[in-house]
């Protein structure tokens, strides 16, 4: 475990009794294809942490608040609760926000790359740390929180497990994810949408590498497995663009998925495109490289052919966004 004292980074959790300075290496990140990634525990994580894929995260933050009306978390965690955590923070927008919104909870985040902000609400902490290895994280937390590890976590009952074992008895634990599958809205083949063969190519090629992509649909399962109680699961609809304009994406039936009004889904659609736009080259250039033997150049104009497509709005694509929460009793 890294920390850097003289950016808000602490050693743990217990307010810093033995910080260490991150090494100028790591802060610096590798680079590779014109990308930056992460150096510590280098290749964990296949995706870049550098500025162009600090903003998708960012713009990720805004629309899943937006469908969630604003909400943070749907998990019915009391109020008077104290330790929070928040397993792959990336650049630390939820963390900060319910930091904020929660001033009596201790919060911490912890990622592989260290690109939080350096100026944060008291009450928050961010650690450099591999949320796959043993936890050292001291007393147990209230709540535990992970939004969009899939594609990150290689042993999911595992983490899971260490989970269950570092929550307090009536501890909240919610994930919040967002699948990779595309679905149309009007039944369009996978060979005529190049966004639906990349998102074919990507969970192949992720799963080549060890890793699954879309896992929303697996955790109330993995939860229950674990002895997870009072278990939910809710699906919410994300367009890949501004259709829902015209409303057609209130007709998919689909229970139980959650619609929101016209003008918050198109808003969330534009969102999530721009997102889609930006990230795609990120998401898939490495694991295109390493797990279908790609060359760089190749995947780059891939990447330029599915967003060309994408952003023409040729088809009314949309995917699920994921919330499983659950709670620990004994
Ligand atoms: C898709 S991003 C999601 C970031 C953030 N949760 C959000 O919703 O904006 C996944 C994050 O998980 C981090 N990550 C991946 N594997 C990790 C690991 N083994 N331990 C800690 N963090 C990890 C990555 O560095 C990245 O910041």
């Amino acid at each position: 475990m890294q920390t850097d004292h003289d950016s808000a980074y602490e050693s743990d959790n217990s307010q810093a009794t033995n910080t260490t300075s991150i090494p100028t290496d790591i802060l610096d990140g590798q680079r590779q294809y014109g990308r930056r990634y992460h150096r510590y525990r280098q290749s964990t994580y296949l995706i870049p942490d550098d500025e162009i894929q600090q903003s998708c995260l960012d713009l990720f933050h805004c629309y899943c608040t937006a469908l969630l009306g604003g909400k943070h978390y749907l998990a019915p965690v009391p109020e008077q609760s104290d330790r929070v955590l928040d397993l792959g923070c990336g650049t630390g927008t939820w963390a900060v926000q319910v930091a904020d919104d929660h001033p009596n909870w201790q919060v911490t985040g912890i990622d592989l790359s260290p690109i939080q902000p350096t100026w944060v609400p008291p009450n928050l902490t961010f650690v450099l740390d591999d949320m796959e290895d043993h936890w050292t994280h001291g007393e147990p937390f209230d709540f535990i929180h992970s939004r969009q590890t899939g594609g990150s976590v290689k042993n999911w009952p595992e983490l899971i497990q260490q989970c269950y074992a570092n929550l307090k008895n009536l501890g909240w634990i919610e994930f919040q994810e967002l699948d990779y599958s595309h679905q149309a809205l009007e039944g369009v083949a996978e060979e005529k949408s190049l966004v639906r063969l990349a998102d074919t190519l990507t969970m192949k090629a992720f799963r080549a590498l060890g890793r699954e992509l879309s896992v929303g649909g697996e955790i109330q399962g993995w939860l229950e497995n674990k002895g997870f109680v009072n278990v939910q699961h809710r699906v919410f609809k994300v367009p890949l663009g501004p259709w829902p304009c015209d409303m057609r994406l209130v007709s998919v039936p689909a229970p139980p998925a959650v619609l929101t009004i016209k003008s918050q889904q198109k808003v969330i659609g534009d969102l999530r495109l721009c997102e889609y736009r930006e990230g795609l080259e990120g998401l898939v250039l490495k694991p295109f490289v390493y797990g279908l033997g790609w060359s760089s150049e190749n995947v780059r104009e891939f990447v330029k052919q599915v967003c060309d497509e994408a952003d023409n709005q040729k088809f009314p694509l949309w995917c699920q966004f994921h919330i499983v929460f659950g709670q620990k009793v004994i």
